[in-house]
């Protein structure tokens, strides 16, 4: 079965991958590397002893995106591919609705065009906004609160619009929480471009002694130690939760969503604290402003997606702190030499 990966020479793209190889899969990739590199696909190659076929195109290539289709002979599409900084959606939101939105509608179009009707989408546990009580459930209310969650929600209902208009599409929509980590080989992990914005990369950066301290965003929230909760998951569990949802769409479900979390909540300092014992030092920190835009607690009700598609998180905290430090100190640098 020939799966295309949108975005596939992304983070969680990259592990996908490799479980999809594993697995059995053929990959396509079309990735613009706007946000990646190709050294991550070839790693992926190294790992796998597997082929991947690569196309630098951008999704919102119309054109190349036929060729692919009419080249490759696609069974099934993972739709990665999409711009994801919060804070930058907010200072430039047209490039987000843009390359979000219009990228997933050419998609679509392009699937539509060649009778490819199978997707799963990488939405974000951000279409819960800050969610009324914890854990959070599928069908709870979804608001958002920047551009970057609102491309996820609009995508959301532009692919239940779909649905609607023809029922044999099959789609899987994917709420993730908070992933982190790294392959447990250190060959593959998370390389932001620039300071990084979210906390484990950050961390990550201050054990190597790129960084010099921690900025703990705020430790007046209504949680036990002050600082915020979330639901952090190991991105080979995510991944893992990929092949079963491609499993699914095999057994034409409709469409479905799911929460891809560990439904448990670890505050700031607990990442510190984990991240400490991974990289056996005192990681330095400073409590800081609160962030804009943030909410205090958010974790997943993960049973839907053990119930229907006998998926659940398996790597603890611990793991995640291990796996992450060992790709970060193995290449400080990320993919760049
Ligand atoms: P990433 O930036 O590592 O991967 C996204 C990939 O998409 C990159 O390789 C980038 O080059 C590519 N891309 C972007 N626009 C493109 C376009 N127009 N055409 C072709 N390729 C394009 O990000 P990630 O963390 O691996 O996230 C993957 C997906 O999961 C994204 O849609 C993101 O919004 C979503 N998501 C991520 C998180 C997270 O915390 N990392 C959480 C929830 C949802
Ligand atoms: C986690 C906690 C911060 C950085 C973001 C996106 C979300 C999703 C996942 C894509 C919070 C605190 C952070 C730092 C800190 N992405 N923090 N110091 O905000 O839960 O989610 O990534 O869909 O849409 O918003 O993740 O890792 O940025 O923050 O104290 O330097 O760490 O305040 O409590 P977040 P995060």
């Amino acid at each position: 079965m020939k799966i295309l990966v949108t975005g596939g020479a992304g983070y969680i793209a990259s592990h996908t991958n490799l479980e999809l190889l594993n697995a059995g899969y053929d990959v396509v990739i079309v990735d613009n590397l706007s946000n990646s590199s190709m050294e991550s696909v070839k790693r992926v190659e190294k790992l796998t002893g597997r082929k991947i076929a690569f196309y630098e195109v951008d999704i919102l290539d119309k054109e190349s995106l036929r060729q692919i289709f009419e080249k490759e002979k696609i069974d099934s599409v993972i739709h990665f591919a999409g711009l994801k900084a919060v804070g930058e959606s907010c200072l430039k939101p047209l490039n987000y609705f843009r390359n979000n939105l219009s990228g997933t509608i050419v998609l679509l179009e392009v699937m539509q065009e060649f009778a490819v009707k199978s997707l799963v989408f990488s939405s974000s546990a951000t279409v819960y906004g800050d969610p009324a009580k914890v854990p959070v459930t599928e069908d709870m209310p979804l608001s958002v609160t920047n551009p970057y969650g609102r491309t996820k929600l609009m995508i959301e209902d532009i692919l239940q619009d779909l649905y609607r208009s023809d029922a044999t599409w099959n789609i899987a929509i994917l709420r993730y929480f908070n992933p982190i980590g790294a392959h447990e080989s250190g060959e593959i992990g998370e390389d932001p471009s620039g300071i990084p914005n979210n906390l484990v990369p950050y961390v990550a950066k201050v054990a190597i002694g790129e960084l010099e301290k921690i900025n703990v965003n705020g430790d007046d929230y209504d949680t036990p130690d002050g600082t915020g909760i979330r639901d952090y998951i190991h991105v080979v569990d995510l991944a893992l939760g990929h092949i079963k949802a491609i499993e699914k769409l095999t057994d034409h479900p409709g469409l479905v969503i799911y929460n891809l979390g560990t439904g448990i909540g670890y505050s700031v300092f607990d990442i510190i604290h984990n991240y400490e014992k991974a990289c056996n030092k005192k990681l330095p920190y400073t409590v800081v402003a609160r962030r804009p835009g943030d909410i205090a607690v958010s974790y997943a009700d993960a049973s839907k997606a053990y119930q229907e598609l006998g998926w659940k998180a398996e790597r603890g905290i611990d793991k995640m702190c291990e796996d992450s430090y060992r790709w970060q100190s193995k290449y400080p640098k990320g993919y760049s030499k």
